[in-house]
């Protein structure tokens, strides 16, 4: 047999270990308080879990139907409906993935043609830059420049060519925080609709808002017919092991995504999809009480880094806090978070992995604060040695 190395085809080298499972062994072989991956230490609602403790219970263990359960895709369809007045025909409109993850993936399998290009902005969510490069697309990156993540319209009119397919969005964003004001959207709707492609938005984080309000881009005009929105019930309702993720869009959208989608898990999560269906439906006010608990989070967070010598730039939704390890005079966020676990015993993630830009990426470094408030003032505590 002939040998042929690196086995690892070329189009997925430069993809190794994502840096949120390196950070996570290290976090378990140091003790350290894990404010690296972006889970939460405590469960949701107690209404989700007891349908999924129900649904396995009784009997719903087998493979769940293509498409999703429809008690979900319809619970999807009235979510959509109620919160941002977006109609979608549960039958037709909803798909239900294995999480956000491979709504992703599949939405970019099956609308890029190889060589198609892929706008989206840095920094960004490391699966993105993987899943462009399985579609054998091309990404076109626009800098969203710190302190508030702001973005040059001309720069982003500047990325769309001929070759152009979509727009990959995500807001609220992760890693920054960042919540994509109306006004910006409205510029990136007005540049998919001169362009004529597609949007793919993933709005994971979409009730996890401390400021501001989230704008789904379907919303704006134009857009409806154009959009993949995909997000997810991990993070809105702490169960991120559980991975129920959908995507809304129009018929012909959502059965290309669809294609490629049965060929990757074909169904997921049977017994989960009802625990998800659940939460769904939930009153407006359990969505409200769980941000405004994450924002106490993120405001006891924010507050320690800054007390630790750190700049902080604010977070507006999501999981996350991004900062700026310069003012400690050091300008290595990835040096910085391998030592942070024996400086402190605390785990970060250095936000230079979300970036083509290395440069723009290095000194910066995201925390997350879904943790409990005493685990997050003993992270405090502890990062005050920073300052020695
Ligand atoms: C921006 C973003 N998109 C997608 C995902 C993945 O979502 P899921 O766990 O539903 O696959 C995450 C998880 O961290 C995320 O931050």
């Amino acid at each position: 047999m002939s040998r042929r190395e690196p086995y690892l085809a070329s189009r997925l080298q430069g993809f190794g270990t994502t840096i949120f499972a390196e950070m996570s062994a290290l976090a378990v072989e140091t003790g350290s308080i894990n404010l690296g991956q972006g889970f939460p230490d405590t469960d949701g609602p107690h209404e989700v879990l007891d349908a999924a403790v129900d649904a396995i219970r009784n009997g719903k263990n087998q493979y769940p139907p293509g498409p999703g359960i429809p008690e979900l895709r319809d619970a999807i369809a009235r979510h959509q409906q109620h919160w941002y007045s977006l109609e979608y025909d549960a039958d037709t409109e909803v798909l239900v993935t294995a999480g956000a993850t491979e709504a992703i993936a599949a939405s970019l399998l099956s609308l890029c043609e190889l060589g198609d290009e892929v706008v989206t902005f840095e920094p960004y969510y490391d699966s993105y830059a993987a899943c462009i490069a399985m579609a054998g697309a091309q990404r076109r990156v626009v800098q969203l420049q710190p302190p508030d993540y702001s973005f040059d319209v001309d720069a982003l009119a500047a990325a769309f060519s001929p070759r152009t397919r979509l727009v990959l969005l995500n807001s609220p964003h992760n890693p920054t925080g960042k919540v994509f004001s109306r006004a910006e959207l409205e510029a990136v709707a007005r540049l998919c609709v001169e362009h004529d492609v597609l949007a793919v938005t993933d709005e994971v984080y979409e009730h996890l808002v401390f400021d501001g309000e989230h704008v789904p881009l379907a919303t704006l005009p134009g857009m409806r017919e154009r959009t993949v929105t995909i997000s997810s019930g991990g993070k809105t309702f702490s169960c991120t092991g559980w991975k129920v993720g959908w995507v809304c869009a129009r018929p012909d959208l959502v059965s290309a995504v669809r294609t490629a989608k049965q060929f990757l898990t074909y169904v997921n999560a049977g017994p989960f999809q009802h625990g998800i269906a659940a939460g769904l439906d939930l009153p407006d006010s359990t969505f409200r009480s769980l941000a405004a608990e994450l924002r106490e989070k993120r405001d006891r967070l924010s507050r320690g880094l800054a007390d630790a010598g750190l700049i902080v730039f604010a977070s507006h939704g999501t999981y996350f806090v991004t900062t700026d390890i310069r003012s400690l005079g050091e300008h290595d966020g990835l040096a910085f978070c391998r030592s942070l676990p024996e400086r402190c015993g605390v785990v970060a993630v250095p936000n230079v992995v979300f970036y083509d830009d290395r440069s723009a990426g290095l000194p910066l470094v995201r925390f997350a604060f879904c943790k409990r408030l005493d685990v997050i003032d003993e992270a405090v505590a502890r990062l005050k040695a920073l300052r020695t």
